[in-house]
């Protein structure tokens, strides 16, 4: 055995975040977002029958420099990995991955590197066992599984345009499992969406998002969070079918700020947003009211603010910044990304 798959999978920001998990990496409450498109991971696994060196597993290479700071994340990975995919203790892989983010960005690259290398193992799994995979949506959906297994927001990574995650009465399919495709729900208003990221903090996050699932546990607002969630999932499924950017952009900053006034009410409370991601979210309204522009925001777990808008209104949001916020002109303040078509089998 001597053998390779590469795959370029995607980052993707959610709208209904997934926050909080249940044991075995299962969502609290369903999530759904946009896949990404410039923001994405390349990995390459190369399959040996023998070790690749004394007695490890696998071998990672990040940016072509060999990485043993992240062989506890993967090691654990693959010890999830065992039960499911038993053929893996025969394998030795060599496992190469770059991002295409700007370097230290603060943009989380879990959930392009989880699915990337998810789809390298899936892709081995297919070629080991094809009977497994009579039709291509199992090869998909067995990725997402896998993805979420090594970080929860990755299975929804391996999806075109968009996807859900979890349990919900208004999506008989959705499953806690894995992440089903999303794009063909869509208004097309929302095909072209862009999201721009204004990159307020380059350093990594002060707190992981591991910690901040944990803390929901005991959170002393967890049901009403779990209530939310579903209220705010439903009513985005109608707006995203219909093309309702008003109601799309009210859910999208409730869900932001809940995130983030989660964070701040659990024990301990911890604060990820800076004053200069506050301004943001000011001026973004503004913009919104006054200009009357059809924007809105959206934050992960972080102090970056993501600036959502149809493609229609890119040059009118193209002179804001340049009159406004001349500073994230910049090299690496502004990452200008938009939904995209999903992850990319590299021969
Ligand atoms: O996949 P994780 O464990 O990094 O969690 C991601 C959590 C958020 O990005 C804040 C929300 C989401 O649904 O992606």
């Amino acid at each position: 055995m001597n053998k390779k798959h590469r795959w370029t999978s995607p980052s993707n920001i959610a709208i209904v975040k997934y926050w909080g998990k249940l044991p075995g990496q299962l969502p609290m409450n369903p999530s759904l977002s946009f896949t990404l498109s410039s923001c994405h991971t390349e990995t390459e696994v190369e399959w040996n029958s023998q070790p690749p060196s004394g007695d490890k597993r696998f071998v990672f290479y990040f940016d072509g420099r060999e990485r043993p700071d992240f062989t506890p994340k993967l090691e654990q990975f693959f010890r999830f990995l065992d039960g499911e995919m038993p053929w893996l203790q025969d394998c030795f892989p060599i496992i190469r991955s770059s991002n295409t983010f700007p370097h230290s960005s603060g943009i989380a690259s879990s959930a392009s590197a989880m699915s990337a290398l998810a789809l390298c193992l899936v892709s081995m799994e297919r070629d080991l066992f094809p009977e497994r995979f009579p039709e291509e949506l199992l090869f998909w959906r067995r990725s997402s599984e896998m993805a979420r297994i090594g970080s929860g927001s990755a299975c929804r990574s391996v999806f075109p345009l968009a996807s859900l995650w979890g349990k919900t009465p208004s999506v008989p399919e959705g499953d806690d499992r894995y992440g089903i495709p999303f794009a063909h729900r869509l208004h097309p208003l929302f095909h072209g969406l862009r999201d721009y990221i204004f990159v307020v903090n380059a350093s990594g996050k002060a707190v992981s998002s591991s910690a901040g699932h944990t803390l929901m546990a005991k959170h002393p607002y967890r049901e009403a969070r779990i209530a939310q969630a579903h209220h705010n999932l439903d009513a985005l499924v109608s707006c995203l079918a219909c093309g309702d950017w008003n109601e799309f952009s009210r859910i999208s900053e409730e869900e932001a700020l809940s995130l983030h006034a989660l964070m701040m009410s659990s024990q301990p409370w911890y604060l990820l947003l800076e004053a200069e991601s506050l301004n943001l979210l000011q001026a973004i309204k503004r913009l919104r009211e006054s200009a009357g522009l059809p924007v809105c925001f959206t934050i992960d777990a972080g102090p970056n603010i993501h600036l959502l808008f149809p493609e229609s209104c890119e040059n009118e949001v193209e002179n804001w910044i340049a009159s406004e916020w001349k500073d994230y002109l910049l090299p690496g303040k502004l990452i200008r990304d938009c939904i995209g078509k999903g992850p990319i089998e590299r021969s």
